[in-house]
């Protein structure tokens, strides 16, 4: 698909994986807008979009007047999200706000604005909960294990009505761990890797909580052309798709990798799972992605070792940016 000219509107474009796909769409020639209310606790910062050319739009999805943004759009990239997890337990309201009725007033808007549109929404891994078996596919029975995995079910069903019922093209991409360059490591608020990486550039040590949890871990480039390619290729649309990447690893086994790739004094320490957060972890997880695979014609490109060793080298000048 030729993207030159394509009005794209892309929320939660300030964010990590929003301002990923927002620069390669725009280097790929289209027109892209990005929307985000930059809230408390996300991943979104101004130096995100610096150099991309985008336009971007301050405004929160639960309020600002979503047709003028949608008009004329031939895809919407749906990224902007309640993510917190401890967020979502401790304020279950703000979480469904954002991860459900704001999302039903997006696809009010985009039926009159953009009815054509091909919309591509972030989803997640969470919501599978424990799982009962490994890797995990599209089949696994939904269990929430905590606020943010019911609402981010929730968003993601009244986009899948749309498709059934008003034939929109959707694609559902449930992720599983992202990393890469533009990731919030500041703290643990998005993934544990951002913090292990915050420590390790500051000569610090960070804590491996249990260890032996295995992860499937997907580099940010590889997820920004999952969602191209599922917006590019029609045999997506109507459809919910797992998102994996590398092989599994054990939490214990990746803290080894990243302590090695950031060389001396890197180093950590293992304690229990915290009481209050082991409530609401999933265990391990590792995807079955061979759907998407076979769909889209999309497998990872970078390898774990590549991925961890690039985004270090990415942030080492710039981690002031981020703290
Ligand atoms: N990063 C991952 O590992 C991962 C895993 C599973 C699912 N996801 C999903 O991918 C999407 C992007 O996640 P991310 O990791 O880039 O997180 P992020 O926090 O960096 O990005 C989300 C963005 O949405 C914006 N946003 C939140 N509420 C908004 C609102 N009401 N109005 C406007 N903007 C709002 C935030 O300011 C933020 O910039 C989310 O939907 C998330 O649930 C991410």
């Amino acid at each position: 698909m030729d993207w030159s000219g394509r009005r794209v509107l892309v929320t939660g474009g300030a964010g990590f994986l929003g301002a990923n796909l927002c620069h390669e769409l725009a280097r790929r020639g289209a027109r892209v807008v990005a929307l985000d209310g930059f809230l408390f606790g996300g991943g979104a910062n101004p130096k995100n979009l610096d150099g991309s050319g985008v336009e971007l739009v301050r405004g929160d999805i639960r309020e600002i007047d979503l047709r003028p943004l949608c008009e004329g759009a031939t895809a919407i990239f749906n990224l902007a999200a309640q993510t917190s997890h401890m967020g979502g337990q401790a304020d279950p309201l703000a979480d469904i706000a954002v991860n459900a009725v704001a999302q039903v007033r997006l696809i009010q808007a985009a039926r009159e604005a953009a009815p054509d549109a091909i919309v591509v929404h972030a989803s997640t891994r969470q919501f599978y909960g424990r799982p009962r078996k490994l890797p995990v596919d599209e089949n696994e029975p939904v269990a929430p294990p905590d606020a943010n995995g019911v609402s981010k079910f929730a968003g993601e069903q009244y986009w899948m009505l749309e498709h059934r019922v008003r034939g929109r093209p959707v694609v559902s991409l449930r992720l599983t761990n992202c990393y890469g360059p533009r990731l919030r490591v500041r703290d643990a608020r998005q993934t544990f890797l951002g913090i292990w990486l915050r420590c390790v550039l500051e000569g610090k040590p960070f804590e491996v909580w249990g260890g032996a949890q295995l992860r499937d871990m997907t580099y940010v480039d590889d997820v920004t052309e999952a969602f191209i390619r599922s917006a590019e290729q029609k045999a997506c649309h109507g459809r919910i798709f797992n998102i994996g990447g590398s092989p599994p690893i054990s939490l214990h086994d990746l803290a080894e990798m990243v302590v090695r790739l950031a060389g001396p004094p890197a180093h950590y320490s293992t304690r229990e799972f915290p009481a209050d957060r082991a409530q609401i972890d999933i265990g391990s997880y590792h995807a079955d992605d061979s759907a998407f695979r076979a769909a889209a014609g999309w497998a990872p490109t970078v390898s774990l070792e590549e991925g961890i060793a690039r985004t270090i080298e990415w942030f080492r000048p710039r981690l002031g940016d981020y703290l």
